[in-house]
């Protein structure tokens, strides 16, 4: 029997036991509908007192895997629409069992820790990971989880938002028990011994937080902490508040917690922050490409050139068990990439993040070959050779006559135009760009280059491939230096005058870690390889893209003559104790002797000011946001947020800031136009480095946002 319930909710008889079943595909999320079915389903179970426990369950592959992050912007939202609904379960007089599976996640968690016991299978994961939205949980997660677990292991699950896994949270007292079997059989069994046992309601709360062998100051040194390690981030201070008001009687607590959410809801951390993750699940669209393209196989995967990229890129595939096989041009080369490989695994073993057999069965996965020959049969063969066109042209021409048809094959070049690579390989069909980020086995984005003859099931494929090895993937079209490079350049460009106009490295870099980048554009290049840097600049100087400037990234081309390589040899843009960088005043010499050389006037004293940081700031950014401005007019970007993940996942760009789009809108399109014009006036303009895309000066002119733009 069925009671009148939702859709979304039912309630179903099964003996003794009412059955509130949660479907709402794919995750159960708690929406509107969720909330309002639950409130329909308390109502028939109180209404039925021959019932004599109620077990909540979800349909299909989770238990309830969150709320629904859309509500948030919704002006009626509060989070306390639900406490209601949970307070209502909880104060239930008959026993309240909880079936769980699959990621019990954010209000998920925050529903099975209403109801009286908790019972999961065997794989079950628990978490609350609002933190990464620049949230807390709203829905008293910050006050029955640290009456549940204590106070350290509940923040430490909510400041994380990592999830724990069935047996961490059997031992936590997060759930009662583990038990294998479907979800359903599991969750109607537990109930039927509660009701056999005649168990209790068990409310968390009416408990109260153990503080017992903390320090009196448990939760001043925990604030403290969180301002020190997340200054950006104000969820990290009202997350250890919300958890300290847990030790307040219950209804104080949630007031609280209530407070203290809503005040993150409304942050500009919190909104770029939920910016980004619906623009991370954008990204993975293609516009024009139809959902029923047939993806191509891909079993097998071919890496040419073993050296820092190709040794990190066949680690993501040796990760998620596909077999790679690595070919270079000697010996000698090969066994230091696959030696690198080893060490890397190594290392993360002996940290304890993967065991001595897993470093063995993923070094199995990889085969080292000299011949072109053994790439004949991978699905999928990526080129990451010395960044020089004629050796790629050459070493495409290979590949496209070795490979079988049908295969994939794909370039990592930073910069190159990927259009002309393909025509080399003689199937330009096939040929993809696959731009990973050093270290590739680490950095979460993936840059797809869509050539202008790349077939739709090719890049398909790619986008899904990226998904497998849990990479974020952004499709680019082809131009020097796709989205990411092509800002950066512009970035380096302004980082380079600003050096020779008199500012210092640190000012530079500082100014801009001040908002929350993880490194500045100096120690940016210092550990990525000045003489990578410099050599692209070079290349691209012949093959004729630079400005007819002579004094451009003059620096990177001076450090580079003298073997300043960065970290790696000990100097660069900073000289290097081990791994820490400092200030070095030969740096200041040679921009000084640069700016002599080129007229450039000096102005050291002003940029330790004020003024100085706020200018370094804008001639470092503004440019950079205005060339995404001409990515997006020229289409090389589908989106404006693909601009905001590619800078967020690859280049540091700080999360709570959005992405440069998000933060352009923040400083009003009109000011960055205007500022843009200022700097073209006072600083020149005859290489138009300060001439604004037209988008960006129209959509100023109009009022509109740059984030909201999307091609006619
Ligand atoms: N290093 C980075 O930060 C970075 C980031 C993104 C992309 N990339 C791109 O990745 C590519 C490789 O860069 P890297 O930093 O790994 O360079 P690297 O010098 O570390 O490695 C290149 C490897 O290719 C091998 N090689 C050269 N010619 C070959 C051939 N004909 N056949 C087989 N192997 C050959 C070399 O022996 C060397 O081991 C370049 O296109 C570069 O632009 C580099």
């Amino acid at each position: 029997m069925t009671s009148p319930t939702t859709p979304l909710v039912t309630l179903t008889r099964h003996g003794d036991i009412a059955l509130l079943s949660i479907a709402n595909p794919p995750v159960n999320a708690l929406s509107q509908g969720v909330v309002d079915g639950l409130a329909a389903a308390i109502d028939a179970f109180e209404a039925d007192r021959s019932y004599k426990a109620l077990l909540v369950h979800g349909e299909g592959r989770t238990f309830v895997a969150g709320g629904d992050i859309n509500s948030f912007d919704d002006p009626d939202f509060t989070a306390a629409l639900y406490n209601g609904t949970l307070a209502r379960i909880e104060s239930q007089d008959r026993p309240v069992a909880a079936a769980l599976h699959g990621t019990v996640l954010g209000g998920g968690l925050e529903l099975a820790l209403a109801c009286h016991h908790r019972v999961s299978v065997p794989g079950t994961r628990f978490g609350l990971p609002e933190v990464k939205l620049g949230i807390l949980p709203g829905s008293l997660g910050t006050q029955r989880l640290p009456r549940l677990i204590g106070p350290v292991m509940a923040l430490d699950m909510i400041q994380s938002g990592n999830p724990i896994g069935d047996a961490a949270a059997l031992k936590a007292g997060l759930i009662d028990e583990v038990q294998s079997g479907t979800p359903l059989e599991v969750g109607l069994a537990f109930t039927q011994a509660l009701i056999a046992r005649d168990a209790k309601p068990s409310r968390i709360s009416e408990r109260t937080v153990a503080m017992e062998g903390l320090p009196a100051d448990f939760f001043e040194q925990a604030l403290a902490q969180a301002v020190k390690t997340k200054p950006f981030y104000p969820s990290a201070r009202n997350i250890v508040l919300a958890v300290k008001a847990s030790t307040l009687p219950f209804a104080q607590g949630e007031a609280e917690e209530q407070r203290l959410f809503e005040a993150l809801r409304i942050s500009p951390q919190s909104q770029a922050m939920r910016h980004l993750f619906f623009a991370e699940r954008a990204a993975s669209k293609i516009p024009g490409l139809p959902k029923t393209v047939a993806l191509r196989p891909v079993k097998s995967i071919g890496i040419l050139g073993a050296g820092t990229m190709g040794g990190g890129i066949a680690m993501n595939f040796a990760n998620v068990g596909l077999p790679v096989v690595l070919v270079e041009t000697t010996q000698a080369a090969l066994d230091r990439g696959l030696g690198l490989i080893r060490a890397n695994y190594e290392a993360s073993a002996a940290k304890g993040r993967m065991t001595a057999e897993q470093v063995t069965a993923r070094m199995a996965l990889l085969t080292g070959s000299l011949a072109d020959s053994a790439l004949a049969e991978c699905d999928l063969v990526i080129e990451a050779v010395f960044e020089n066109l004629a050796l790629k042209k050459q070493v495409c021409a290979r590949l496209g006559a070795v490979c079988k048809p049908g295969a994939i094959i794909a370039t990592n070049t930073s910069t190159l135009d990927v259009d002309v690579l393909a025509a080399a390989t003689g199937r330009p069909a096939d040929v993809v760009g696959m731009h990973f980020f050093s270290p590739a086995n680490v950095m979460r984005l993936l840059e797809v280059v869509r050539g202008a003859q790349t077939a739709p099931d090719v890049l398909a494929t790619v986008m899904q491939l990226a998904r497998t090895i849990k990479k974020v993937a952004v499709v680019s079209g082809v131009c020097y230096g796709f989205i990411g490079n092509r800002m950066a350049e512009v970035y380096m460009r302004q980082a380079e005058f600003l050096m020779m106009e008199g500012a210092s490295p640190a000012q530079v870099d500082g100014a801009v870690e001040a908002l929350g980048m993880a490194m500045g554009p100096c120690r940016m290049l210092d550990m990525a390889g000045i003489d990578v840097g410099a050599k692209t600049v070079i290349e691209y100087g012949k093959a004729g893209g630079l400005p007819p400037d002579p004094s451009y990234r003059a620096l990177v081309q001076k450090m580079f003559e003298l073997g300043r390589f960065g970290q790696k040899t000990g100097a660069g843009y900073y000289r290097y104790e081990g791994r820490k960088a400092v200030a070095d005043s030969e740096t200041v010499r040679l921009a000084a002797e640069l700016a002599a050389a080129h007229g450039i006037a000096q102005r050291a004293g002003h940029f330790g000011t004020p003024a100085g940081q706020q200018e370094i700031v804008e001639r470092l950014l503004y440019p950079l946001i205005n060339e995404g401005a001409k990515i997006l007019e020229e289409g090389i970007a589908y989106r404006p947020g693909d601009i905001d993940i590619v800078w967020t996942a690859g280049y540091g760009f700080p999360d709570h800031q959005g992405g440069p789009i998000w933060m352009a809108d923040r400083i009003g399109l009109a000011t960055l136009a205007e500022r843009l014009a200022h700097c073209a006036e006072v600083r020149g303009n005859a290489f138009g480095y300060w001439t604004a895309a037209k988008l960006l000066t129209d959509l100023a002119a109009q009022g509109k946002r740059l984030s909201d733009w999307a091609p006619a």
